[in-house]
């Protein structure tokens, strides 16, 4: 029930492109926590809101993150493909009222990652970036060992970041280092 109500009101704020989107991130995201103990619940919300400011003009992104107290550092400032994570999640919270701090805390980080991801956290993470890259090695890693697709998934985008000869955010240096060190730890 809640779900679907999610669903419309998302469907309502978004372009179709971006909505198709949303919904196979959810299908993938699905699919991936079928191996592993989670509330599907909690992962198809965390994935219908993850893009859901995504598509919001950039004045309004500033709003919103004023409003929310939140001061962008250096890198934020200069990229604002990083602000959607952040309002999504504003907005996930303000006009969903989600309260449950690990689904707002997925879609805060979906983007850039973070250090000690939630195993919530990394299945949106890599859903996400499988809509728009699919690939059958990872997503079989995914739902054999979370960790080892996830650092996957970080190194292709960390690439692509730097390919692309944008900034790198520190969330995502963090996030790759301590995925590394776990895999490592548990090799
Ligand atoms: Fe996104
Ligand atoms: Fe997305």
């Amino acid at each position: 029930m809640k779900t679907t109500y999610i669903n419309e009101k998302v469907k309502g704020i978004m372009t179709e492109e971006r909505f198709i989107h949303t919904e196979r991130t959810m299908d993938i995201a699905l699919k991936i926590a079928s191996c592993y103990d989670i509330a599907k619940e909690k992962v198809e919300i965390s994935a219908i809101l993850h893009d859901c400011a995504k598509e919001m003009p950039k004045d309004e992104m500033k709003r919103w993150i004023k409003k929310a107290n939140i001061t962008l550092d250096e890198i934020e400032e200069k990229e604002p493909g990083l602000w959607h994570q952040i309002v999504s999640a504003i907005i996930a919270e303000k006009d969903f009222g989600i309260k449950d701090q690990e689904i707002l805390q997925a879609i805060r980080v979906h983007s850039t990652g973070d250090a000690d991801m939630s195993l919530l956290a990394k299945i949106v993470y890599i859903a996400d970036y499988l809509e728009s890259w699919p690939n059958e090695s990872i997503m079989q890693k995914a739902k054999e060992n979370i960790d080892l697709a996830l650092r996957e998934v970080m190194i292709k985008k960390i690439n692509y970041i730097f390919n692309k000869s944008a900034l790198l955010h520190p969330m995502s240096v963090s996030a790759y280092n301590y995925i590394s060190l776990r895999c490592i730890q548990n090799r």
